[in-house]
Parts: C-alpha cells; sequence; structure tokens
C-alpha cells in the first residue's frame, strides 16, 4: 500500500459568519485537496463571497476554524497572502496607473526586486494576450481586459492557490472563453483553484469538484457529473403543445417519467430516455409547437436544489 499523503489546502470546520443579525455563512464544513479546481456555485446572496473572503483573509469568521495551506487564518494572514492570488469580485485596479505599472506595484508589495518584476510582468502579459497594452492606462481597457489583468496581478508572486471571485460575470462569450482557457493552462501547472460562480457552464468546465450553497448553507457536494447522476435522470424531454392540449400531455407523459417540471410554457420531463417519451407523445398525437430531447445538466440539479425564486 501506497502511503501517498493526500494535502489539504483548506480545511474548513463549523465556519460561520454573521454582520450584526444576518448570517450570511451557517456553519459550513468542506475540504480542499491540493490541485483540486473547486467551485462554489449558487445563487446570489448564497454566501460564496462571503465564505471565500475569510478564505483570503479578508474577513475573519466569527465562529469555528479555518486553515488555508496549513495556516490558522486567523494568526497567519500574512504568511497566506505571500502564497496565494486573488481574483476579487469587483474589479479594484489602479486607474491612474498603466496595465504594466499595476503589475510592478503588486510585485513590490510582495517584495520582488526590480528586474525580476519586469520580466514576470513581461510573461504574465504575455500569458494574458496584453502584451500589446502594457502601456495603456487601465481605464481604456475593455471589461474582459481588465479582467485578464486582475488574473495576471493575482499570478505575479507565482501562488500555489488562486481564488477566484466571479471571474466572468458581465463578459461576452469570447472575453469569457478565453479566461477559461487560461484557468485550464494553469491547473497544468499544479495550481490550486477555488472559484465561485452562478454560472453552471463555467462550473461544469472548470471544476472538478463543486458544492452547491443557498442560504448560507452548503447543500450538496460532487464533481459535475455525480451531481448530475444524484439528482436528475439521464435525459429531459423538453416539449411546448398547443395550449388546450397541455393537460393531455401531463396526462400521458407522467406517467412514464420520473418526475417534472414547468418551465413557463415548456414542459420537462426526466426520464432515462427522453426518445421514448417523445414516441409516447408522438402516438397519442399530441400537436407538438416545440420539442427537444436532451442530456440532463447541472442547470437542472442546481434549479431542483435552489429552486426558481429570484434572488435580489
Ligand atoms: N459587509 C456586509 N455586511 C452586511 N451583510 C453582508 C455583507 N456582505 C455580504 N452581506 C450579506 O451576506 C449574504 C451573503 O452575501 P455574499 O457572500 O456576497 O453572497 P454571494 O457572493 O453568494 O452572492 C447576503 O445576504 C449579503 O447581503
Ligand atoms: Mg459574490
Amino acid at each position: 500500500m501506497g502511503k501517498e499523503k493526500v494535502e489539504n489546502v483548506v480545511i474548513a470546520e463549523h465556519l460561520t459568519k454573521q454582520y450584526d443579525g444576518l448570517t450570511a455563512v451557517n456553519d459550513i464544513s468542506f475540504q480542499i485537496k491540493r490541485g483540486e479546481r473547486f467551485g462554489f456555485l449558487g445563487p446570489n446572496g448564497a454566501g460564496k463571497t462571503t465564505t471565500i473572503k475569510m478564505l483570503y483573509g479578508m474577513s475573519p469568521p466569527t465562529s469555528g476554524k479555518l486553515s488555508v495551506l496549513g495556516l490558522d487564518v486567523r494568526k497567519q494572514v500574512r504568511e497566506i497572502k505571500k502564497r496565494i492570488g486573488v481574483v476579487p469580485q469587483e474589479t479594484n485596479l489602479d486607474t491612474e496607473l498603466s496595465v504594466l505599472d499595476n503589475l510592478l506595484v503588486y510585485a513590490n508589495y510582495f517584495g520582488i526586486p526590480k528586474n525580476a518584476a519586469r520580466k514576470r510582468a513581461e510573461e504574465l502579459l504575455d500569458f494574458i494576450h496584453l502584451e500589446e497594452r502594457a502601456n495603456t492606462m487601465v481605464d481604456a481597457l475593455s471589461g474582459g481586459m481588465k479582467r485578464r489583468l486582475l488574473l495576471a496581478r493575482a499570478l505575479i508572486n507565482n501562488p500555489e492557490l488562486l481564488i477566484l471571485d466571479e471571474p466572468t460575470t458581465g463578459l461576452d462569450p469570447q472575453a469569457r472563453h478565453l479566461i477559461w482557457d487560461r484557468l485550464m493552462s494553469l491547473r497544468e501547472q499544479g495550481v490550486t483553484i477555488i472559484i465561485t460562480t452562478h454560472y453552471m457552464d463555467e462550473a461544469s468546465t472548470l471544476c472538478n469538484i463543486l458544492v452547491i450553497m443557498d442560504e448560507g448553507k452548503i447543500i450538496t457536494e460532487g464533481s459535475p457529473a455525480e451531481l448530475i447522476a444524484r439528482y436528475t435522470s439521464q435525459e429531459a424531454l423538453e416539449i411546448r403543445v398547443i395550449p388546450d392540449q397541455t393537460q393531455k400531455a401531463l396526462d400521458i407523459l407522467i406517467p412514464k417519467s420520473k418526475s417534472y417540471e414547468a418551465q413557463d410554457e415548456t414542459l420537462v420531463f426526466f426520464a432515462p430516455s427522453a426518445d421514448e417519451l417523445l414516441k409516447t407523445a408522438e402516438e397519442a398525437k399530441l400537436k407538438i409547437e416545440y420539442v427537444l430531447v436532451r442530456r440532463t445538466t447541472l442547470e437542472d440539479v442546481f434549479l431542483k436544489l435552489t429552486g426558481r425564486r429570484l434572488r435580489d
């Protein structure tokens, strides 16, 4: 038997954060192993930002235990900060400075000597495809470029742990894919990545393990594939029929499905084989306006567990 030791980069036990009266994070426990890409997925207000602010020493826990890289967040914040990189939810770049200077100022915080800092900054600008913008003022950058610069800044000290709070919220698809691509390449370098998101596709693409949070609690944990298998059947039939046939569709298809949901006008039936459901619908001569046979996704899991109620 090998004696390989699985190293936990983060251990949280009964972690709680209260802001006078409001419990933003409510007694959560989790562990994050070295090399994982760990996601906190949840609707607005779930407590994702509060959780990771505690991880990077921005906000002290009200109660519970929390260690990062084997260090206590209450007592060893400075040591932790040296070894991690953070991309916060708000873009907090220095708008009075150029792209390159934003990186050099940060390098200086970490005590990186000038020549090494310049070399590292240039490598990072290549890495995030901003090499042509080194001397551009931050204000002139697009939203996607600013996010990439935040990523480069978070990497200036070669962190072993990278923490990102909603790294692609508000970006267009091209900008999102570029960030995803860069994060995947960091994974290959062995960096542990912690990310919060409310985008299911982002969680599916980037994370090998996820917790879903809602109202300050962790409601489930697993890989994207495990969660899909645990909470949904394999396939879904989405169907819209002419209005006066809705009841008929329900009567015919519910008995053949494991579960169903009405999403606006569209009925969604979950079953091991959506093709079989479709055959049943066709044999019953339902007047179908729209139909889609698909595999179930993380979005189905998310909506099932967190519901459809709007959050702020
Ligand atoms: N500094 C703060 N003071 C008071 N309440 C806060 C503060 N930060 C967050 N909250 C509240 O804590 C809850 C969780 O917020 P947050 O962690 O930002 O959620 P998420 O990042 O999942 O959207 C929300 O109800 C939010 O309003
Ligand atoms: Mg947040």
